[in-house]
Parts: structure tokens; C-alpha cells; sequence
């Protein structure tokens, strides 16, 4: 079953994913060679408190921070480690907030220093195929025209798509139905409404689409070791088009 959100749940939805785009894009400042992900936690932790929110992910099903933090290869759900950055890294941030019970989920994928074209090109591709996906996430369209935006753009400029993990529902749980997959067929799945809260967040890999997770038992990583980009927006589906609720 799907939870369908009132206008004042949304507008609270708003705030919880305000606390979380403001964070992150003061994260994004702060990434450069020889920074650690554990600085960038400790940074987001001690700024969402004092914006009035909790991380919604230290403590989730035992994760142990309130990033994740994900270089190169790394997917997602790296916990953040004391490892500098170095130039040419391609580094994943996902953050969540939660704010008067409702989270706000996203993700971006930023370079530290010059990267290469082709890491470029895939966190390019990776944020265009998160808006074409955006774009589908429309009254009367299917959960899947979603899925199949996303899966088209990353396949035509030839990158693969995780199928593995997908976005979801978003609202007093961090994770709700439905589950928005990056890739499939269009005209499939529930008719959307207004009312419903997903985040989508497309991870695009330069090589193969398959992955596996470390033994940490969180990091997942491309089998291939190529590199990985992932970006992630929390949307309210409206009479009015998409509106994105994790903006600053
Ligand atoms: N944005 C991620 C997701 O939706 C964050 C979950 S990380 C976790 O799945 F550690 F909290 F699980
Ligand atoms: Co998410």
C-alpha cells in the first residue's frame, strides 16, 4: 500500500529535505584532496542536529553513520572511513533528514579536483537520467515510465544501470512502498497520484551492472571495480507537475 501524503505533510517533507539539501551542499564545499569521509559525517551529524533534524540513516537497520560516503567503484552505503580523498576521485553522498517525523533522502555525486572525461560523462549522464526520470513522475503516467526514463538515458550514452537496489516511498519511514526500479518496460506498476512521495535515485556504472557488497556488509561495490555515480532526489507528485522536496 502505497501512503499518500496531505499538502501539510508535504510541506513538512519540505523542511526535512531542505535540512538535507543546505547539508549537503555544504558538504559538497568541503570535498577536496585530503578530506576524509569521516570529517564529512561528523560535519553532517552535528549540522542536521543543529538545523532542528536527526539523520535518518545512523542507527537504520545497525548502519553506523549518518553518511554514506562512496568512492570510485564504491556503489553505495559506504560507511565513511578515515581515508583521504584523492584527486580524481569520484565521491558519492547520501544524506537523509528527518524532520518533525518525515525524511528527506538524497544523493549527489561529486569530483574531487580534475577527474577524467569519462568519469565526467558518467556523473553527467547519471544526474540527467535522475531528471529524465523526474520528469515522467506525473499524474496518470506508471511507476515504471520512471523507470524506463532512467534506464533509456543511461543506456544510450553507454552506461549500465543497478539493478539491485532501487529508490523508494518516502515518508515517516526512510524506506516505503513503492519501490521505483531504474530500469523496465513503461506503462507498468501503479498508476501515479497525487500525493505520492518517492525518491528516485538512479546508479549508473561505467562497466558492468553488476555488484556485490563488502564484508562490511554495507559497502556495495561494482564487481568490475570500475566506477560507480549515484544521485538521488526526494519528489511529492502533484496536480502541478513533480516538485522537489530535497532542494536548499
Ligand atoms: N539513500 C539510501 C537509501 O535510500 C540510504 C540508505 S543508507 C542506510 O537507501 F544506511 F541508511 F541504509
Ligand atoms: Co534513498
Amino acid at each position: 500500500m502505497i501512503n499518500l501524503k496531505s499538502k501539510d505533510e508535504i510541506d513538512l517533507m519540505r523542511e526535512a529535505g531542505r535540512i538535507a539539501a543546505l547539508c549537503l551542499e555544504e558538504l559538497k564545499a568541503q570535498i577536496c584532496e585530503g578530506k576524509t569521509p569521516l570529517e564529512l559525517d561528523r560535519f553532517a551529524e552535528e549540522y542536521i542536529r543543529k538545523h532542528g533534524g536527526t539523520p535518518s540513516f545512523k542507527g537504520y537497520m545497525g548502519y553506523p553513520a549518518s553518511l554514506c560516503v562512496s568512492v570510485n567503484e564504491e556503489v553505495v552505503h559506504g560507511i565513511p572511513s578515515s581515508r583521504p580523498f584523492r584527486e580524481g576521485d569520484l565521491v558519492s553522498i547520501d544524506i537523509g533528514a528527518i524532520f518533525k517525523e518525515f525524511h528527506g533522502d538524497m544523493a549527489v555525486t561529486v569530483p574531487v579536483g580534475k577527474i577524467p572525461a569519462d568519469k565526467e560523462k558518467l556523473v553527467r549522464v547519471t544526474e540527467e537520467a535522475l531528471y529524465k526520470g523526474i520528469e515522467m513522475a506525473r499524474v496518470g503516467n506508471y511507476l515504471s515510465d520512471i523507470s524506463h526514463a532512467v534506464q533509456k538515458h543511461a543506456e544510450k550514452n553507454g552506461f549500465s544501470v543497478v539493478r539491485e537496489l532501487v529508490g523508494h516511498g518516502v515518508g515517516r519511514r526512510l524506506h516505503e512502498e513503492p519501490q521505483v526500479p531504474n530500469y523496465g518496460k513503461p506503462g507498468e506498476g501503479p498508476i501515479l497520484e497525487e500525493g505520492i512521495v518517492i525518491a528516485i535515485e538512479p546508479m549508473l556504472n561505467m562497466g558492468k551492472a553488476d555488484v556485490k557488497v563488502r564484508n562490511d556488509k554495507w559497502t556495495v561495490v561494482t564487481v568490475d571495480m570500475m566506477p560507480s555515480a549515484h544521485f538521488e532526489h526526494t519528489l511529492a507528485i502533484t496536480k502541478n507537475g513533480p516538485v522537489i522536496l530535497t532542494k536548499p
